[in-house]
């Protein structure tokens, strides 16, 4: 089975990602760097070729369980996506940390406010096989473990739909 690792960039992917890497196979997008086509100054972030990232991908030959990490991930050709969510002021202060632009802050913080990329899978995949995982109130070990249960068919519990969208409001 492949699965899509995706989420708002912060949300935790590549921290889950490398606990991951214990039991499965993890092939990070941010890898195919010959697949950027350019860096956008004004949002300070690459923009990627995702067809050709895709087709890269459907090359690859790929065995048994493995995980496709990154924030394009659930736009690759995978069977199910694990959507890593996280509370907005939680995710500000990730963003703060690593030393994110404010501008680069606010885009990620409203684009998961917004829930987006949960939308996009919902959009591109049957509702059963788009899951989604709280990270603000989780250890990255237990957001692992999350991800574990939903590869083995124990992840009910994750097809509960996420909302931080009360949240905007109070910008406001
Ligand atoms: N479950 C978590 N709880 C608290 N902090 C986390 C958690 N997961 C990741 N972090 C922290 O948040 C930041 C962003 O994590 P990272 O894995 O780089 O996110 P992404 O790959 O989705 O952009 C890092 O500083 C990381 O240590
Ligand atoms: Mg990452």
């Amino acid at each position: 089975m492949i699965v899509a690792l995706t989420g708002t960039p912060g949300t935790g992917k590549t921290t889950v990602a490398r606990i991951l890497e214990k039991k499965y196979r993890v092939i990070y997008l941010k890898d195919f760097k010959d697949t950027r086509v350019y860096y956008d100054e004004a949002r300070d972030t690459y923009v990627v070729d995702i067809d050709m990232l895709r087709e890269k991908i459907e090359h690859m030959e790929l065995e048994g369980d493995v995980i496709i990490e990154g924030h394009y991930s659930h736009e690759m050709p995978v069977d199910m996506a694990i959507v890593l969510r996280c509370h907005p002021d939680e995710l500000k202060r990730r963003l703060a940390r690593r030393g994110y632009r404010d501008i680069k802050i606010m885009e990620n913080v409203e684009a998961e406010a917004m829930g987006i990329i949960a939308e996009e899978c919902l959009a591109k995949f049957p509702e059963e096989k788009v899951f989604e995982i709280d990270t603000s109130i989780l250890t990255p070990e237990q957001v692992a473990d999350a991800v574990n249960r939903i590869i083995s068919g124990e992840g009910e519990e994750y097809r509960r739909r996420i909302s931080y969208m009360g949240e905007i409001l109070k910008w406001y």
